[in-house]
């Protein structure tokens, strides 16, 4: 079971695996989410399609208002790779993309995972924030390097790629993040 659901006074909110046909709807959403680098619709589709055991969208009313693209790290196969992390403005602070990173996490398909690794540019604080908060309700360390520095980047005036390991978490914290 992949599915899970939560509400708040006005709606209620979906949180599944990605569908090919959310693919152009994941495209719109990270278009309109800075800073955040916008890739082809292909790679959305491919991403909802291969990748969607490791992906997850939150959708309200019949329309995704969140997505996380993610992978299991080709050389640490306890490891869960969070990509892109966005959230439609409008519902925002909801407590959204928690629930969605809480979904992937207890997936019963997942459950060899034991850390979560994503990259967080030192200026977003709402990136940091939201791993440090998950990082805590999981009752895990955090450890933080670099991963890409600015350099890498060349002329692309791209900020240096910090890497956020969470980990080792159990699976009983798993469900106490519920
Ligand atoms: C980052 C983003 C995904 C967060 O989505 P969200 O649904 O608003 O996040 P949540 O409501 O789940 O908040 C996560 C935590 O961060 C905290 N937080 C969020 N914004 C905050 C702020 N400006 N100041 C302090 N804390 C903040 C929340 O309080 C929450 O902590 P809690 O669980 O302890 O209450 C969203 O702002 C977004 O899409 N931004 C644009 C794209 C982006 O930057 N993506 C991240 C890089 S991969």
């Amino acid at each position: 079971m992949s599915e899970s659901f939560c509400h708040n006074e006005e709606s209620v909110y979906c949180f599944r695996e990605p569908r090919i046909e959310d693919g152009r709807h994941i495209h719109s959403l990270i278009d309109r989410s800075k800073p955040l680098d916008l890739n082809s619709l292909y790679c959305y589709l491919l991403l909802a399609d291969h990748f969607r055991e490791t992906c997850v969208v939150a959708e309200r009313e019949g329309h995704p208002v969140g997505f996380i693209s993610g992978y299991v790290h080709p050389s640490k196969e306890d490891t869960l790779f969070v990509w892109q992390v966005a959230v439609d403005e409008t519902v925002r602070k909801q407590g959204i993309a928690g629930r969605m990173l809480e979904n992937l996490v207890q997936r019963p398909s997942l459950k060899f995972v034991s850390y979560l690794e994503t990259t967080v540019n030192p200026s977003n604080l709402r990136s940091r924030f939201l791993f440090e908060s998950f990082a805590k309700r999981l009752r895990a360390p955090c450890t933080k390097s670099t991963l890409f520095p600015e350099d890498l980047f060349g002329d692309a005036d791209h900020e240096a790629e910090i890497l956020f390991r969470i980990g080792p978490f159990s699976s009983l914290h798993k469900v106490s993040a519920e």
